[in-house]
């Protein structure tokens, strides 16, 4: 059935295109979170554990509304984890150490690259007409912002 929203069909195929690496993205910095959550030592564990679970679950809901962004534009979203691992702009970890502190620093670096590589698309989604996708990475950029914050304020 085709997506008859007026959005040209070149154009939401760009806009999906950089969704789905957008998804990608999301899908590694979930890992890593959980990675976080369930590796993290030191004496601030249980603090660190908690916060950890608050963010991995907040990056969940993300993910899905990235996803499903790409349904409702008529395009479907990649779905294994090969597939993510060509598209991320992330690379995953491999923490030799599990203090708080190391996960934050490199956690927050993720988030801020995703800040930047939304931040870039905003005016590119709107100009393709898609401005239901330019909103809501608008929305979704302002929440890893926050994320940000959470995580750079343990620093
Ligand atoms: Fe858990």
């Amino acid at each position: 059935m085709i997506t008859n929203i007026g959005i040209h069909e070149s154009s939401a195929q760009t806009v999906a295109a950089t969704l789905s690496k957008l998804l990608a993205d999301e899908v590694v910095l979930y890992m890593k979170t959980r990675n976080a959550h369930w590796n993290v030592t030191g004496v601030d564990f249980h603090a660190k554990h908690k916060f950890f679970e608050e963010q991995y679950e907040a990056l969940d809901e993300i993910m899905d509304s990235v996803a499903e962004r790409i349904r409702s534009i008529g395009h479907f979203a990649p779905a294994t984890l090969k597939t993510y691992l060509e598209l991320t702009h992330l690379t995953e970890a491999n923490r030799a150490d599990n203090n708080s502190v190391g996960h934050i620093k490199e956690l927050l670096a993720d988030h801020e690259n995703i800040i930047m590589f939304i931040r870039e698309n905003v005016n590119p989604f709107a100009e393709l007409k898609d401005f239901g996708s330019s909103d809501f990475i608008t929305g979704l950029m302002e929440t890893h912002e926050k994320m940000a914050w959470m995580l750079r304020a343990h620093l």
